[in-house]
């Protein structure tokens, strides 16, 4: 199938990453430096018509995935517009969001009613004196309503858990248990270096780590079959609510069967999570190119995307954004 949305490896993207803000109201340690991170200004991020343009464009080219980011999305005062806006588009199939889910319990509802498909919230620690000192700030009880409100409300939650040594590892257990009773899906996620965010190779908790100390406890923890292009490896405690899942980034890249594609906030596409080539869908919008000339730039950013991201060691050197000008 040849499509400006397939690269020089055969790889259809279908998936689509939007992030819509710079601005977070978390700071956690591993998607961001201390000192934070320079916001650009306003007229240099994509505006709402900007982004559902763009949407638009990428939908008709065979997008059928969107999911919102950040920073993170909902800081972004008119949210549950966009998701209503972009639900509309025709073709599209699912609109999902990547969220801290600190102010779920406010925002869910509006953002059901807006159509919104999926939720993934990320949660790193059960703890709450963890919590705030990896996210330097207060809201674990916020996060936890907003997981349960997501359950209550008909979602089954992804919750994001990304593993570090000397952190979270002794919580492994605690969040497989969390599916116990509860309808989640769980994915230990490896930690991935980004500009400024003190990765170190010692700190990376690897996937075959993680299921050992799962097996060690729940001897009959299973792999179960996996879609075509997930992301995570699954698996559950055989009768239990929910399921755990694994992505395996650093050890285990699962970038032969990638179909996603990112727009950052400010307006850059990219073609890989890791590599900083970018080109600006922002600038050629507005310098008035045509559709036909915007599909073909983008078709060009395409077939620029590598086979596969460095392998560890380069990946931890490279020239990249900060995690959160990315959105994961
Ligand atoms: P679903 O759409 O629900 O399958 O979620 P997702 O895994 O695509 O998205 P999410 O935002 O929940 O991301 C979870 C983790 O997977 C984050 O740490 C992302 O950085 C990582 N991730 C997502 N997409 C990619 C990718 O294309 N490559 C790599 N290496 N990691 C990715
Ligand atoms: N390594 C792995 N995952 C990360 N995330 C943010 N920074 C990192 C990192 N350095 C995760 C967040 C969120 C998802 C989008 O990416 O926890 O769930
Ligand atoms: Fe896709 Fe790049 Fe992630 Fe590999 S590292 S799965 S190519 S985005």
């Amino acid at each position: 199938q040849s499509s400006p949305l397939t690269d020089t490896f055969g790889r259809h993207h279908t998936y689509l990453r939007i992030s819509l803000t710079e601005r977070c109201n978390l700071r956690c340690e591993y998607c961001m430096p201390a000192e934070g991170v320079t916001l650009q200004p306003k007229s240099q991020l994509l505006t709402t018509d900007e982004v559902l343009h763009l949407a638009r464009i990428f939908v008709e080219q065979g997008v059928r995935k969107i999911r919102l980011t950040g920073g993170e999305p909902t800081v972004r005062r008119d949210i549950v517009d966009i998701v209503a806006r972009i639900k509309e588009l025709p073709q599209l199939e699912h609109v999902g969001i990547t969220t801290n889910g600190l102010v779920l319990t406010r925002l869910l509802l509006p953002l059901q009613r807006a159509g919104l498909d999926s939720l993934n919230i990320s949660l790193d620690t059960l703890k709450v004196d963890r919590f705030e000192k990896i996210t330097r700030r207060k809201g674990w009880s916020r996060v936890i309503a907003g997981i349960d409100l997501a359950i209550q409300l008909g979602y089954r939650p992804k919750v994001n858990c990304v593993l570090m040594r000397n952190f979270n590892e002794d919580e492994i257990v605690d969040f497989v248990e969390l599916t116990r009773e509860r309808p989640v899906d769980v994915r230990f996620i490896e930690y991935m270096p980004f500009t400024g965010n003190k990765w170190q190779t010692e700190r990376l908790i690897s996937y075959q780590e993680t299921l050992q100390i799962i097996r060690a406890r729940w001897p009959e923890f299973q792999a179960l079959d996996n879609g075509p292009n997930d992301t995570s490896k699954a698996y559950a405690v055989p009768g239990y609510a929910g399921q755990v899942g694994f992505i395996t980034s650093m050890t285990e890249h699962f970038c032969g069967t990638c179909n996603r594609l990112r727009l950052t906030a400010d307006g850059n596409i990219k073609v890989c999570l890791f590599g900083n080539k970018e080109f600006s869908l922002r600038d050629a919008l507005r310098g008035n190119c045509t559709e036909q000339e915007l599909v073909e730039l983008i078709g060009a950013a395409v077939r620029r995307k590598k086979q596969k991201h460095a392998g560890m060691l380069n990946l931890s050197q490279m020239e990249n954004r900060p995690m959160i000008l990315i959105g994961g």
